[in-house]
């Protein structure tokens, strides 16, 4: 079992590879709304506040977790407690979902580079993409296959799985090293071109002035730390896995500090983006900026590609940058969940890199590549998004931060490793965070979403697929882990954390 574990090969090549995990999808098309939505310019302060009172805090968690104890979430777990490594299997069962379908909205955005030169949706976007492309049928079982999705997601899947075979340092680090770079010069080209669109103003005014009351809103802050959580990827182990394969001496919360700001700042630089983008379509189309303000898949796959339309100059490079954007941005993400999964099996089985990523690497894509590129996949893909995030995220990383915090009571200890060889030195303020604040918040978003489940049927789908589909994922990644932990460990596992 006990294999060496790779290294990075530098501190920068292991924070480009952590804000690569970070800058998501999310950041592109979920931010801008979720702050226009919450009070605009006024939303800034909830986020900030969230960013600082739990997502850096839990970054760290997850980074002295993966550094003191040298494991994927599994092997960490288990070596915190023997009975601990059930919560490590939960998050790789997280993240074998989230693989499954987030390669899928790659493998579109990849499409619609190509779209985007000759405009392929004509004039109307939102035929285009369900008809054409997607060719949606009902939800329900599988009924045909979607050719024009399969051979990009084939794609997607070949580049991951060849990225994450030549390993952290000569495959995910190098990756990251091309793309977060390439990543932010393509997104900047495409920002300044958006503020030279006409009515560009008109949606940063939509987006920054601040509706003061919204601050006295709760829900407006569980959306702030929503977005939090969801924009740092914390809880379901991905910065468990990649902490592991720091050098001892690594400074983990001048790193967490980093990366934590680097993803906020590309999620503003978004907002401005697609805001200003917006702008310009509110003011081309006579409406106010209300009506064409969405986010998600309709944004991107279907305002965008109107936007590009009407573009008199430039349209298909306007196109081209942003689909590329959303591609670089989503690869670095998927080839970090993925890396979860590989490194768990290699901790468990001594398996090495190679045959660990060809079994459950290659397993996730068949996956993905028979469920996704079908009639039903978009059904499939937005309920499982749905649950997974509501009771698969949020609800492991308060279960994990309650069993961290009060079960275990390890904040101490935890807090004096980071203190070892971080820049920033970790204070009281760190352990209330984590202890109070961290699941209070996540305690209540996790209501808020219950209640809202059992209100009214997520996106009108049916009770039977909800319940298949949407809580079946949710359900069956917590029994995959339960499974997954039912296995002894053979052998004696002498690892002891080094440093106390
Ligand atoms: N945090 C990413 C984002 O903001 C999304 C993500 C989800 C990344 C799951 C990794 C795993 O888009
Ligand atoms: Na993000």
């Amino acid at each position: 079992m006990q294999h060496q574990r790779e290294q990075w090969g530098s501190r920068a090549g292991f924070l480009l590879a952590a804000i690569g995990s970070a800058v998501g999808l999310g950041n592109i098309w979920r931010f801008p709304y979720v702050a226009y939505d919450n009070g605009g310019g006024a939303f800034l302060l909830p986020y900030l506040v969230a960013l600082l009172t739990a997502g850096i805090p839990l970054l760290v968690l997850e980074y002295a977790i993966g550094h003191r104890y040298h494991g994927s979430p599994p092997l960490a777990f288990r070596r915190i407690h023997r009975r601990a490594s059930v919560l490590g299997w939960w998050q790789v069962g997280i993240c074998v979902v989230i693989a499954a379908y987030y390669a899928v909205i790659i493998a579109w955005a990849a499409r619609y580079i190509g779209f985007s030169v000759s405009q392929d949706w004509g004039d109307d976007p939102e035929a285009f993409l369900l008809g054409e492309f997607l060719e949606v049928g009902e939800p329900g079982a599988i009924t045909s296959y979607v050719s024009g999705v399969f051979w990009p997601l084939v794609a997607v899947w070949a580049f991951v799985l060849v990225v994450l075979a030549l390993g952290v340092r000569r495959g995910i680090e190098r990756a990251n090293r091309v793309f977060i770079p390439l990543l932010v010069v393509l997104f900047l080209v495409l920002v300044v071109r958006a503020l030279f669109l006409d009515g560009a103003a008109l949606g940063l005014d939509a987006l920054f002035s601040p509706d003061w009351d919204a601050i006295t809103d709760g829900s407006v802050w569980v959306a702030a730390y929503g977005q939090i959580f969801f924009s740092l990827s914390v809880g379901f182990g991905i910065m468990i896995t990649y902490a592991s394969h720091l050098h001892r001496r690594s400074d983990l919360t001048g790193s967490a500090l980093v990366a934590g700001f680097a993803n906020s700042s590309f999620e503003i630089l978004a907002g401005i983006g697609v805001f200003a983008t917006l702008g310009f379509m509110a003011a081309s189309s006579g409406v106010a900026v209300d009506e064409v303000a969405q986010s998600g898949i309709g944004l991107a796959f279907i305002a965008f590609p109107q936007i590009i339309s009407t573009l008199t100059s430039g349209a298909g490079l306007f196109g081209v940058l942003f689909f590329a954007s959303l591609v670089i941005a989503g690869v670095t993400s998927l080839i970090s969940i993925v890396q979860v999964v590989v490194s768990a099996t290699q901790d468990r089985t001594g398996m090495r890199r190679l045959p660990a990523v060809l079994t459950v690497g290659g397993g996730i894509a068949l996956i993905s590549i028979l469920i996704f590129p079908t009639a039903q996949g978009l059904h499939y893909l937005d309920v499982a998004d749905h649950f997974i995030n509501q009771y698969g995220i949020v609800l492991a990383a308060f279960v994990v931060v309650v069993v961290v915090a009060w079960g275990l009571r390890l904040l101490p200890s935890l807090r004096a490793h980071a203190n070892l060889t971080s820049t920033v030195r970790l204070g009281g303020w760190w352990q209330v965070a984590l202890g109070v604040v961290t699941p209070v918040m996540l305690g209540w978003m996790l209501w808020d979403s219950l209640r809202q489940e059992f209100d009214q049927n997520y996106a009108g789908y049916s009770d039977g697929f909800l319940l298949a589909v949407g809580w079946g994922v949710a359900i069956g990644a917590a029994v995959l882990g339960v499974l997954l932990s039912l296995f002894p460990w053979r052998g004696r596992d002498t690892f002891v954390p080094a440093e106390l």
